[in-house]
């Protein structure tokens, strides 16, 4: 028997993201080369035009898992039986803007969409978040969909992980797929902390096999500054690369991660590692049967503790002013 079509809705559809994001998600990079799939774009009215001719270019690829293509700027329509939402929707950061000033601009749009996802998500609905402050936002729109299990809700730092992955493949020598068990800890934003002292290149401790000073004043600071410097040489923040850590974060969720390797998303804390329970905090996490989960018992040393915390403080300031803002 033929495959049901899974429901994704993609919101920012028109934005750079979303045209590096829905080509990939039609050819089947998202889900499987077998699962047809349904898109929902949403978009901001203004922006609709705009999106209705990314669908025209998708009808024009003749994608054989796609099955239909729904345009709307109403959320409840775009969230009406989604499987998979990814919130790509929200304003970039501009030039010399700092992040916490995104909260307020960005906050609004997260509550009501929530709220739609509550109203009308299927049972199964996986939410990814992407758009900044990606953390936050997420647990945002969590906390306006009470009747779904919390653990649905994540955001994406995958984005960070690739990027650690491949400074440190370029450091030693190894390809990428020689390194195992990295973590990116905490918020996606500057204050994240890549670790590599629980990663391992071809089976012996990562952080042993590069110089300290190396560890300390160029990997960690160049990826967490990463996406600012993109930001600066591009015009425009990350958008290809982004849309590619889209495809892993959904498809590891959905199809599991390999045996002897973790990956990193940021998901509602259980308490694990001293981060406050509800936060929406970056761990590392293995996917098995549908679900992430976040790898226990690994030690922390005092250089990560320091780290770990700093980030987890950033995140709990976000919270406790989207808070003040009444968006939770
Ligand atoms: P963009 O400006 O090109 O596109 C954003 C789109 O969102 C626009 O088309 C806009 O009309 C739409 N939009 C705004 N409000 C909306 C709403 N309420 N509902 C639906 N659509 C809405 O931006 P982009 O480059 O595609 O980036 C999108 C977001 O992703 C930004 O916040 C950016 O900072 C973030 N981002 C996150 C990561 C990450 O790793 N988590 C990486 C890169 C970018
Ligand atoms: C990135 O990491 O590339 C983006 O999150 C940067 C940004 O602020 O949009």
């Amino acid at each position: 028997m033929a495959q049901a079509p899974v429901n994704v809705t993609v919101t920012g559809a028109a934005g750079q993201i979303g045209y590096a994001l829905l080509f990939r998600i039609a050819s089947g990079q998202l889900l499987g080369a077998n699962t047809p799939v349904k898109l929902r774009l949403l978009e901001i009215p203004q922006a609709v035009k705009a999106a209705e001719g990314t669908a025209m270019e998708l009808d024009d690829c003749a994608f054989p898992l796609l099955q239909g293509i729904d345009i709307t700027d109403d959320a409840k329509k775009a969230f009406d039986g989604t499987n998979v939402a990814l919130l790509v929707g929200a304003r970039p950061r501009a030039k010399g803007m700092e992040r916490g000033d995104l909260l307020a601009a960005n906050g609004g749009i997260f509550k009501p969409q929530g709220e739609a996802i509550n109203a009308g998500a299927a049972d199964d609905v996986r939410v990814l978040v992407v758009g900044n402050p990606a953390n936050t936002n997420a647990l945002i729109a969590q906390a306006h969909a009470p009747d779904v299990p919390a653990e649905r809700f994540t955001a994406m730092t995958r984005l960070d992980h690739n990027r650690a992955l491949s400074q440190l493949s370029a450091k030693l020598g190894v390809a990428v797929t020689d390194i195992k068990k990295l973590t990116i800890w905490g918020n996606h934003s500057a204050t994240q902390y890549p670790d590599l002292f629980n990663a391992e290149v071809n089976g012996k401790v990562a952080a042993e096999q590069v110089e300290q000073e190396w560890l300390r004043e160029d990997f960690i600071p160049t990826v967490a500054k990463r996406g600012a410097a993109i930001i600066e040489a591009r015009g425009a923040s990350s958008a290809a690369s982004a849309a590619n850590a889209a495809i892993d974060h959904i498809y590891d969720w959905v199809n599991g991660t390999p045996e002897g390797d973790w990956t990193s998303a940021a998901v509602v804390s259980d308490g694990s590692y001293g981060v406050p329970e509800g936060l929406i905090s970056s761990f590392p996490v293995v996917s098995r049967n549908g679900r992430y989960e976040i790898v226990q018992g690994l030690e922390i040393d005092a250089f990560s503790r320091e780290r770990i915390d700093a980030s987890v403080k950033e995140l709990t300031e976000e919270r406790d002013a989207v808070k003040q803002l009444g968006l939770i």
